[in-house]
């Protein structure tokens, strides 16, 4: 049977060479770049993935009825590729994208890829995509796996057919701001996600709303949005594309996951590196009150890195966080980022 999502594909030798697109690797922010390659792996209605391949980048062509385009059957995930000064490529923790996307396609009935098949993919996009990578401390190469409902559904039901497509693009910072402190807004009449949602997955179907949010907060001069639970409208859980954390003393704080925090690799791993440090980590339940007298705010996420905090304005009032090079966010970051691009060692098996 003719497939749902079309495409013609290259053989897989077709790696892209040794030198560097020519880009101004100087300027790089978070859009899209368009690359060489990217890796299809499709699943028809027997629920077995069959044998993935990398394709030239380019558009792909859906039914119109595609479970994906109709119901929003999709998940995303991100990972980056560092290169080091030596030449070499860095990915980090692959396997943490792969465990995740698994998760969420058990929530959103979806067939997902095999850790391994999942790794093996991620790699080949960024060996076929090398030139793309930046030089060291340009940037990195933002992969961005996605598994979406290919085949055609009317009634509301599964889709029959399913892609996993990885491409990727070569990014910079994620805000505009670059690495200065950013203004979040807390946002009191939208909210990100609700208990029994599927806000802790990476379902597509996530992002598209909290846009005119972000599109309000913008508007009046913020960065980005933080979110309030659903329930009792007082607690934060996160911003529309990363995850917070506040400092007080030696103690940091990032919100529980509880079916409305999306487990950011960046959040855990941050955690786990703060613990190194010989700070103490909480995972609780943080109401927005608690912001008024944090000592610092940051936010994480594989787009994001660490992103510090510079003021966050709730009901009308406007907290200031001092900035400073000695912030606690800055130390976890320089040590995440080592890790990432190979100049500090890992010990921990994460690239
Ligand atoms: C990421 O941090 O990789 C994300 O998926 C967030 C996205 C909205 C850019």
């Amino acid at each position: 049977a003719a497939s749902s999502l079309q495409q013609a594909c290259e053989p897989s030798s077709a790696y892209s060479n040794d030198e560097y697109a020519d880009i101004d690797w100087n300027g790089l922010g978070f859009g899209v770049i368009p690359t060489d390659y990217m890796y299809i792996m499709k699943c028809p209605s027997d629920g077995y993935f069959q044998q993935g391949q990398l394709c030239r980048y380019g558009n792909i062509e859906l039914s119109p009825s595609a479970g994906v385009l109709n119901y929003g059957q999709g998940l995303f995930e991100g990972t980056k590729v560092y290169r080091k000064k030596d030449g070499g490529l860095y990915l980090f923790r692959p396997d943490q994208n792969a465990t995740r996307m698994q998760i969420g396609a058990e929530r959103m009935c979806m067939p997902s890829p095999s850790i391994e098949h999942f790794i093996n993919a991620v790699k080949q996009t960024a060996l076929a995509n090398r030139r793309w990578i930046p030089p060291p401390g340009k940037g990195s190469l933002y992969v961005r796996p996605l598994l979406i409902g290919t085949g055609p559904v009317l009634g509301l039901a599964p889709s029959p057919e399913y892609t996993f497509l990885v491409y990727a693009s070569p990014v910079g910072n994620y805000f505009k701001e670059g690495t200065a402190p950013i203004n979040l807004y807390v946002e009191g009449e939208f909210h990100r996600a609700s208990r029994g949602g599927a806000g802790g997955v990476k379902s597509i179907t996530n992002y598209a709303p909290v846009l005119k949010a972000i599109h309000r907060a913008k508007d009046r001069g913020f960065s980005d949005v933080l979110y309030l639970d659903s329930l009792n409208k007082k607690n934060i859980e996160e911003v529309s594309s990363c995850n917070i954390f506040i400092v007080k003393g030696n103690i940091l704080s990032t919100p529980a996951t509880n079916g409305t925090i999306l487990e950011g690799v960046t959040r855990k791993s941050i955690m786990e590196i703060a613990k190194d440090l010989g700070y103490q980590v909480e995972e609780r339940t943080i109401p927005a009150d608690d912001l008024i007298d944090a000592d610092e705010v940051f936010c994480t996420g594989t787009a994001v890195g660490v992103a510090a905090v510079g003021s966050i304005t709730y009901n009308g009032k406007r907290t200031e966080y001092e900035i400073s090079p000695d912030l606690v966010c800055k130390k976890l970051y320089s040590r995440l980022v080592g890790i990432q691009s190979g100049a500090v060692e890992d010990n921990r098996g994460w690239v």
